[in-house]
């Protein structure tokens, strides 16, 4: 009998509960052996009782379930930094086996945690981490564990994508989409991680640390969001054969130096990530050997994040009985070099308000050719009063030569505003 203590009864706890009893007896043939909850930690014990846990099932504090020797997985799903650590880290120390969905915990605490079960000799898996129910951490791991992985693209956070795609849909104001999605229960009532791309930086640390062997945290990450993204960008994206997803990047390039980056992109439309839409989160991979995979599914949710908790649960439990486990731990056996987004070279979206009058265009074009920026195309949209909408794409350029004309455009009488500057992603955007 493989014996579970959970720690927390909310969303996706409770999908686990509710799969468990669901999928008993295959699970118990996959496994080879009973998975049963024993214990259970939450601080609304009625949210239990609810799902038909009983009184003697419920657990007063963490020591319950540290000293009953007869849980050997302690599956953590309270969320946060603390005390979940902290409970991680004693129950790896007690010798428990521990299962995660924590990606703000494994993406600033990686290297306490995979150290602490690497001495304790114990498995700690976190497949649900990273996009919900679709599989990619072990795949990274096991699958795919022959290549060299060139790149990690993912769309890797559903709010985000389901404003972005109904914006796109809809041509409404991001604001206006984000209230609705907020009605609905699409998004949370505080959407700033979502919004402004941590939640993704989060998953895209954890990516890269085992893409390409070297701890990624989220410091390493460049972070931008969606919110200054708005309905003329996306309907000039469209018009110019893109459209704009917000991206979670991590490369490495031929010097074995990596870059991790979550920013809105210009993806052009045949691009396999440019059909996932709504709610859905896609990972696309560029392995030496394999080629490009994509994995497709549903990044969130309580059953499809469960079904990725109680994966890696019969993964232990197959591990225990043949006393295989702590065959895969921590994969981060080198220390890269991580470059900073000022070094990134890619072509750009530039739309900007400047004065319709002769020799404008020289002028913006000067500058851009003093910082090396070389321009692909330039369109005039729109004239109002004596002022002109340009868009303008840049042939691939460094970042920071990028910026340099920017801040020189911001203090020239001809511009009227720098409206946005959006990177390109995809096969031509190299
Ligand atoms: P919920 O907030 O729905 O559930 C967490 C539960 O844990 C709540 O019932 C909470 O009680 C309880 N809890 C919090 N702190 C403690 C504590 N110290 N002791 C006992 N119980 C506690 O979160 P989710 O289920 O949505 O998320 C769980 C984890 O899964 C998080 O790490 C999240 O990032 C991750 N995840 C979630 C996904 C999703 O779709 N929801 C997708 C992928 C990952 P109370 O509400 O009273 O505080
Ligand atoms: N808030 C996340 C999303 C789900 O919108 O995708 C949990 O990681």
């Amino acid at each position: 009998m493989i014996n579970i203590g959970l720690l927390g009864c909310g969303t996706v706890g409770s999908g686990v509960v509710e799969l468990l009893q669901k999928n008993k007896e295959t699970i118990a043939q996959r496994t080879g052996d009973t998975i049963a909850l024993k214990k259970v930690l939450e601080k609304d014990k009625d949210r239990c009782r609810a799902l038909g846990i009983s009184d003697d099932m419920l657990a007063d504090d963490l020591n319950d379930i540290l000293n009953d020797a007869d849980i050997n997985i302690v599956v953590e799903l309270i969320g946060g930094i603390e005390p979940a650590f902290t409970y991680i880290m004693k129950a790896m120390q007690a010798g428990k086996h521990v299962v995660t969905a924590n990606k703000d915990l494994i993406a600033v605490k990686g290297k306490e945690l995979f150290d602490t079960a690497e001495e304790n000799r114990i498995d700690f898996y976190f497949e649900a981490s990273v996009a919900g129910g679709i599989p990619i951490v072990y795949p990274l791991k096991q699958s795919l564990a022959a290549n060299r992985i060139q790149e990690v693209i993912g769309i890797l956070n559903g709010t985000t994508n389901y404003i972005l795609t109904k914006m796109s849909r809809e041509g409404q104001e991001f604001s206006q989409v984000l209230a609705e999605a907020q009605q609905l229960g699409y998004a949370e009532s505080d959407p700033t991680a979502d919004v402004e791309g941590l939640d993704a930086a989060r998953k895209i640390a954890i990516l890269s640390s085992i893409a390409f062997n070297s701890r990624t945290t989220l410091d390493d990450v460049y972070v931008e969001g969606i919110t200054s993204i708005t309905p003329t960008d996306i309907k000039y994206a469209r018009e110019l054969g893109y459209v704009i997803k917000l991206l979670a990047i991590a490369k490495e390039d031929e010097e074995g130096r990596v870059q991790a980056r979550v920013h809105p992109a210009f993806l052009p439309l045949g691009h396999p990530l440019a059909a996932v839409n709504d709610v859905f989160n896609a990972v696309f991979v560029r392995g030496d050997a394999v080629g490009e995979v994509m994995h497709f599914g549903r990044g969130a949710g309580k059953m499809p994040t469960a079904s990725a908790v109680v994966g890696d649960i019969i993964e232990i439990g197959r591990n225990l009985q043949y006393q295989s486990n702590a065959r895969i731990g921590c994969t981060c056996y080198e220390t890269k070099t991580f470059l900073g987004i000022q070094e990134l070279q890619a072509k750009y979206y530039i739309r900007m308000m400047v004065k319709d009058r002769p020799g404008v265009l020289a002028g913006i074009a000067s500058v851009f050719g003093n910082n090396n920026v070389s321009i692909a195309s330039v369109l005039q949209k729109t004239s109002e009063a004596d002022m002109a909408e340009l868009i303008l794409i840049t042939h691939k350029v460094r970042e920071q030569d990028l910026q340099d004309s920017l801040t020189v455009f911001k203090g020239m009488n001809i511009v009227g505003a720098i409206n946005n500057v959006i990177r390109l992603e995809g096969s031509d955007a190299e």
